[in-house]
């Protein structure tokens, strides 16, 4: 009865996980505070996303730790950056056909610095450079789409960089590549884990200039607005648990696809909680799914998509 009366639904196909891509060969570098989640060489990501798409998961989202960085964060765009080396060889792969490459756009894995854009000194102090950086950003999205992303992801919260993203792409004739923005994407210290993960914790600041208040929802529901008038095609909205009152608001007001990031500090919280036998691992897991899609996501980003779908 349960089953036949249940209003939201989880399927594979609606979770996309996170891969975190490094240089080398069979390297499978532990994440510390992310139990179960890896840095992965190329041919140690297309095997995990073989067994991942084995179980029918929607897609994959791309994250890359590159060799080097620099101020500017060239290898975000690097013909031969190491997203875009995974992407083609992921894209070479038969067993990977039914997935999405999604590519995160962003600077702050490739900046010396850490943040998402182009420092500027500022007296004493530093200032983050809006319109500099939204050029980068348009080159490096150009760049992983021709590279094989189904899918690009601007995750730096610039202003205007949909539409710069969009002409970019355009440019390159790659008309049919979707932008699917993080339009409302709050500065939370629940990215903690990650910036472990793909090493791109700001080393100095923060990231309030640029990403938004917790606070606010009319903010957020504005930032949406703006993107989708640029060109977003979908949106992605981050964190999750806590801001699911903003998905919902998300979702009653506008009509395109719905993402959530169910982020790296709400896994890390729950995968602690297991460790202790303080939460139940399967229910507490799919509890937490099933909350974000109740709020309104169609597809969630996490760090649980492959040990979710097994269940499913
Ligand atoms: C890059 C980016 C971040 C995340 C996704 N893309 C980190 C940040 O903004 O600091 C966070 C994802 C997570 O915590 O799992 N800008």
């Amino acid at each position: 009865m349960r089953a036949l009366v249940r209003e939201t639904r989880l399927h594979p196909g609606a979770l996309i996980a996170p891969l975190f891509i490094c240089p080398g060969e069979g390297i499978r570098r532990p994440i510390s505070s992310m139990p179960g989640v890896f840095n992965l060489s190329i041919d140690e990501a297309i095997r995990d996303a073989g067994e991942a798409a084995k179980l029918g998961i929607g897609g994959f989202l791309l994250f890359g730790l590159p060799e080097s960085k620099d101020e500017a964060g060239s290898g975000a765009w690097h013909e031969d950056g190491i997203v875009q080396r995974a992407l083609r060889a992921m894209k070479r792969e038969r067993a990977l056909d039914s997935a999405l490459l999604i590519a995160d756009v962003c600077l702050c894995e490739y900046t010396s610095h850490g943040h998402c854009g182009m420092v500027r000194k500022d007296g004493e102090g530093h200032e983050i450079e809006n319109d500099s950086s939204v050029e980068l950003i348009a080159r490096t999205a150009a760049s992983l789409a021709r590279a094989g992303a189904d899918v690009v992801a601007p995750s730096d919260m610039m202003d205007g960089r949909v539409a710069a993203i969009r002409s970019s792409l355009d440019d390159a004739d790659l008309h049919d590549t979707p932008v699917l923005s993080y339009a409302s994407k709050f500065a939370s210290a629940f990215y903690g884990p990650f910036r472990e993960a793909a090493d791109s914790a700001p080393q100095f600041g923060d990231r309030r200039s640029y990403q938004m208040d917790g606070a606010n929802r009319r903010e957020a529901m504005r930032e949406i607005e703006l993107d989708l008038m640029e060109g977003a095609d979908m949106v992605l909205m981050k964190p999750a648990l806590p801001y699911l009152d903003i998905i919902r608001e998300a979702r009653d007001r506008f009509d395109v696809p719905l993402g959530a990031y169910q982020v790296s500090g709400e896994y890390a919280m729950l995968q602690a909680a297991f460790e202790r036998g303080w939460l139940d691992r399967e229910r507490a897991m799919m509890e937490s799914l099933v909350s974000i899609r109740r709020a309104g996501a169609d597809f969630i980003v996490t760090y649980f998509a492959s040990a979710a779908a097994k269940l499913l």
